[in-house]
């Protein structure tokens, strides 16, 4: 299974931001830990970070065809895009959203995703190992 990861606007900052919320790895440890955990289902996986929403929409208009389901962690976007929603809905590949924090208990402006209505499942609130369990479900149909 090839699958697409996709991590939105600043998580090219994980370390240095906030650590007290995203702790202290950085971006880098991020893919090390995706890519980890695909080969340990035996999937292949592109990691892709953009801070630009357009730059998203293309690169999962450009999945179609070539990856078999998505991970997306929106970031920001998350709670602020029609169009990454679009985009997700258009291509209707398998996409499990992944957030590093628990949005729920932050900031009543997080609470609200419009990707979670096309993702068949959101993981929030696990840190890196939400990641790992996107994959799982996606490759395995592990909980
Ligand atoms: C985030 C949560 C979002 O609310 C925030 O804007 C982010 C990261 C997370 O991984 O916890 O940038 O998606």
């Amino acid at each position: 299974m090839k699958l697409l990861v996709i991590n939105g606007p600043n998580l090219n900052m994980l370390g240095v931001r906030e650590p007290e919320i995203y702790g202290n790895r950085n971006y880098a440890a991020l893919c090390a830990f995706i890519k980890e955990a695909a080969n340990e289902v035996g999937a292949s996986c592109e990691i892709y970070q953009s801070n630009h929403e357009g730059a998203i929409v293309d690169k999962i208009q450009e999945a179609l065809g070539t990856f078999d389901a998505i991970v997306i962690n929106p970031a920001a976007y998350t709670h602020t895009s029609v169009a990454i929603a679009d985009a997700l809905s258009a291509v209707a590949l398998p996409t499990v959203e992944v957030h590093l924090s628990d949005v729920m208990k932050r900031e009543s402006f997080r609470h609200h995703s419009f990707v979670a209505p096309v993702a068949k499942k959101t993981y929030m609130g696990l840190g890196f190992e939400g990641y790992k369990k996107a994959i799982r479900y996606l490759v395995c149909q592990e909980e």
